[in-house]
């Protein structure tokens, strides 16, 4: 009797899919950073906030980057708003600069999302920006060069999964009303995926490529996505190029950074973000509203004050933010991306000596209080929900000095074997609502 495995290999080999041998892991094998990976991991660690753009042809429609799924729209009919797609007001200097003024040090921009139209000149297919579009544009160029002169990291999302090319078949759990009934192979697919991506890594400098919709395909058993050529194949180009994988799973080998979604790592409140920490640069990705593509009837922005609580939150989970915007159809950013940009851009200014350039998560772990980070000898414990004006703190390590960093006013300390003992004279939150920073200095 033939076993399970054997079954389903034979299964997958009828339908065309690139099968591997279950012995050979089907990730980078026994990948081994470079230095200059090493030094590119630390740089997108020290950069800390990154802002994530969701932009495609959906942002015509309005209504998130899901709608040609959730509405069963045929492929055929929606790629005909390529036509009208024209962002006249697109402006990638203004972009980067509302970005760069954030704080952030680095954007993702999705260059080709699940719909599969590619934001860019790329040579693999004709449905794209140049060629499709009155628009004529190639944004992702405009937006590259932008960040090079104004000096922010440029990275690129990738969707894995397609739901407009017959190639890509078997068709996964996604994009199944999307109209598709002749099926091409998954070999052309497979090329067509690694040659764009070689056009993203070579000539458009992707400081980091961020894939997304592994998942798509779990619903075909035995499935392989041959990631071992793919991370191989970016790494070969550039080998300092970060490569990370929104597959809400373990980090697979090959893999420079690991990324949860919509929650800080360690919470799993949105139930996608279960997978075990790993010790590679972590980036917790999550939207200013409710949806990453822009999408008409949301407007639940989250306060200017949440958002930089959760940078706070991250930092202190050894963490970076990839903060999303969806811009408009128009090619402008929405106002109130904008303003939330500009706030945190506030706040950053005095504050971001305290979360990024350097700073990682603090000696004290994670508290019910808040969280501490960490440069050198100098620790920033972020007090974001007080409760006592004591604060007795899990800290051994022989302290110099405390003080307030805004005022740099001294705040009585008492050290034991057990501990740091602050003690305040008025409530943090009276002298600070967002994050009252406390600035200790160790031996
Ligand atoms: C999910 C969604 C996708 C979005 C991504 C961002 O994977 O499928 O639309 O781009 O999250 O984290």
């Amino acid at each position: 009797m033939k076993s399970l495995l054997t079954t389903t290999r034979m299964a997958a080999l009828a339908l065309g899919l690139a099968v591997s041998s279950p012995l050979i892991s089907h990730a980078q094998k026994n990948y081994k950073p470079t230095k200059e990976n090493l030094a590119a991991r630390e740089k997108f660690r020290d950069r800390g906030f990154g802002i994530f753009l969701h932009w495609g042809l959906y942002s015509i429609f309005g209504q998130g980057e899901w709608y040609m799924t959730n509405a069963n729209l045929n492929r055929d009919e929606y790629s005909k708003v390529a036509g009208a797609f024209y962002p006249a007001q697109f402006d990638a200097a203004k972009w980067v600069a509302a970005i760069k003024a954030s704080g952030a040090g680095y954007l993702t921009i999705t260059s080709r999302h699940h719909e599969g139209f590619s934001m860019w000149d790329t040579k693999q297919s004709d449905y794209n920006i140049i060629k499709s579009t009155p628009f004529k544009r190639d944004i992702l160029a405009e937006l590259r060069d932008e960040c090079r002169k104004q000096g922010l990291g440029f990275h690129i999302y990738y969707s894995l999964l397609d739901w407009h090319r017959d190639d890509y078949y078997p068709i996964g759990r996604t994009g199944q009303g999307t109209g598709r009934t002749k099926h091409g192979k998954w070999k052309t697919y497979d090329a067509f995926m690694n040659a764009q991506l070689a056009e993203l890594v070579r000539d458009y400098n992707a400081e980091a490529i961020w894939f997304d919709g592994e998942w798509d395909q779990d619903i075909n058993p035995g499935f392989q996505w041959n990631f071992d050529k793919m991370y191989a194949g970016i790494h070969k180009i550039n080998p300092a190029c970060l490569i990370g994988n929104n597959h809400h799973g373990e980090v697979h080998p090959g893999e420079d950074f690991q990324m949860f979604e919509r929650d800080v790592p360690g919470a799993n409140t949105a139930g996608l973000s279960g997978q075990a920490i790993s010790k590679l640069p972590i980036e917790t990705c999550q939207t200013m509203n409710g949806m990453w593509g822009y999408k008409i009837i949301d407007q639940t922005y989250k306060s200017d004050t949440t958002l930089i609580r959760l940078l706070v939150q991250t930092a202190g989970r050894n963490a970076n933010l990839l903060l999303n915007i969806g811009p408009e159809a128009t090619g402008a950013l929405p106002a109130t991306a904008i303003d939330r940009l500009e706030k945190i851009g506030k706040w950053m200014k005095t504050y971001g000596k305290t979360v990024k350039d350097g700073v990682r998560e603090g000696i004290i772990p994670p508290q019910e209080w808040g969280v501490s980070t960490q440069k050198g000898k100098t620790v920033y414990l972020h007090i974001l929900d007080w409760k006592s004006r004591m604060l007795s703190l899990p800290l051994t390590e022989r302290v110099k000095s405390v003080v307030a960093y805004d005022t740099r006013r001294p705040i009585p300390f008492q050290q034991t074997k057990l501990g740091l003992t602050l003690s305040f004279d008025k409530a943090p939150s009276e002298a600070n609502a967002i994050d009252y920073i406390v600035e200790v200095t160790l031996h």
